[in-house]
């Protein structure tokens, strides 16, 4: 039997690896600009951080939390007793990193009291139990930034500039996308707000689905965001949150749009983005692809989420951030054209054409790799033809041939295997007849 990778899980392969990297790198440069610094919190939490994180209504929590059992706790959940867990014994594989980060911010002490804000990004895996698609998956990468402390709109603005400059860098086509912002209020207007959704979802019970009305009484905004077609039809006709908005709320959205517009960024204002996730108040926002992705067509999303620091037992700080998804993103770039299955070719090759020559070459290999210089070589004794055809398949520059008369004075063969050209070189040369290799980022900026 052959194995394969779990239900929603893809192996990141080279190209999709270096491209990976190549994002954290753009993720450095232009979050570090903002004044972001990274940082990565455990793969799995307790459990209880998700729960009141993210909120207990939400599809995340609800349905697709993976759980992680360390073997004392698998024996109390096997034998019946799971109420016996503690809470450091209730593990889940993180499904986004806003919750964590606002953990650690409280653990370590980095929430400000009245100083500048705490700006952070993260990259790596995140898991949600979700029926695998096109661009949605059971183990997926985000980038996310989280910010706490800054209150005043200009952060929202930012953040979305930021997504915005960060998705474009990357080489998303900007006709490709629409963003979309949206204001969810806050405490003074949203619970009036939600009761007026509320008894629309109980007007219009008998057209939406078994979940849709289940969460009337829990949460009646998750039903903006229900897969299901008909619900997502009938929920066009539900009142709008622009019309309830608070003075305040009003105030601050007005604010955020002038800033995007200063900033010359295009956006669309929906008014039924509420995001999939509990903790947001006022500002949302998603980018989507306009076409190719289906029904998984957000590249990212974030928003404000000024009462969450508070629901995980700190004191009352603002907070905002988004996050992107890598996968998604790679899609996009797939569709638009892009290669991603390029890995960056060895600068040159190293062949040989006896025993005596191998080793020589093998020392050169070695030599020139210290330096800097990206060297394959052969490993199975091919013969010279065979050496220079796979040099060919793996796309050097050069090839330098290590033969026996020429070593016999001191010197091998490179050839240039663009303009197929000769020349000796002394080996006491080699060295500084080679430029240093193209950094990292040159072969990127070229790919
Ligand atoms: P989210 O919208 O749930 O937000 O996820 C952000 C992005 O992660 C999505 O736009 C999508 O690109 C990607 N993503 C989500 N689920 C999947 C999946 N199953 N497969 C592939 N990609 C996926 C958050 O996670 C929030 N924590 C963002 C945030 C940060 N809000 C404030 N701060």
């Amino acid at each position: 039997m052959q194995y394969r990778a779990a239900r929603g899980t893809e192996d990141l392969l080279p190209g999709r690896m270096l491209y990976w990297n190549a994002m954290q790198m753009a993720a450095t440069e232009i979050f570090g600009r903002h004044g972001y610094s990274m940082i990565e919190t455990p793969i799995f939490e307790q459990t209880d951080i998700f729960i009141h994180g993210i909120g207990q209504s939400t599809d995340v929590v609800s349905k697709e939390m993976f759980t992680v059992l360390s073997p004392d706790a698998y024996t109390k959940v096997a034998t019946g007793n799971a109420e016996r867990l503690k809470n450091d014994q209730r593990l889940t594989l993180r499904p986004e990193g806003t919750a964590s980060f606002v953990r650690a911010a409280q653990q370590h002490n980095l929430l400000p009291q009245g100083g500048a804000p705490v700006k952070a990004f993260y990259a790596g895996p995140m898991f949600r139990a979700e029926r695998q698609q096109r661009g949605r998956l059971r183990q997926f990468h985000q980038i996310g930034v989280e910010c706490l402390g800054a209150a005043d709109p200009f952060a929202d603005a930012e953040a979305i500039i930021m997504l915005m400059q960060y998705l474009f860098e990357l080489g998303i086509d900007p006709q490709s996308v629409k963003l979309l912002i949206n204001s969810m209020g806050d405490d003074a207007c949203r619970p009036h707000y939600r009761e007026q959704v509320r008894a629309y979802i109980h007007e219009h019970s008998d057209e939406l689905c078994e979940e849709c009305n289940r969460r009337a009484d829990i949460n009646p905004l998750r039903a903006f965001d229900c897969k299901n077609e008909t619900c997502q039809h009938v929920m066009k006709g539900a009142p709008n949150i622009t019309d309830y908005l608070c003075d305040d709320c009003k105030t601050h959205y007005e604010q955020v749009k002038k800033y995007l517009d200063i900033a010359g960024i295009e956006y669309h204002e929906d008014s039924r983005l509420v995001r999939g996730l509990d903790y947001y108040t006022r500002t949302v926002f998603e980018v989507q692809v306009i076409s190719g992705l289906g029904a998984q067509n957000a590249l990212g999303g974030g928003g404000r989420y000024d009462k969450l620091v508070e629901i995980m037992g700190g004191k009352p700080t603002p907070g905002l951030g988004f996050a992107v998804g890598a996968e998604r993103i790679m899609l996009a770039l797939e569709d638009q054209g892009f290669d991603l299955t390029q890995t960056i070719p060895p600068e040159l090759f190293m062949a040989f054409t006896s025993p005596q020559t191998k080793a020589v070459a093998y020392e050169l290999t070695l030599m020139l790799r210290l330096n800097g210089i990206r060297v394959e070589t052969d490993y199975q004794d091919r013969s010279l033809k065979s050496q220079l055809k796979l040099a060919g398949k793996l796309g050097v520059e050069y090839v330098v041939i290590v033969g026996d008369d020429e070593l016999a004075a001191d010197q091998v063969t490179v050839r240039d295997m663009k303009e197929s050209t000769e020349e000796t070189v002394v080996i006491s040369d080699l060295l500084d007849y080679f430029m240093p290799l193209d950094t990292y980022e040159e072969f990127f900026d070229e790919a």
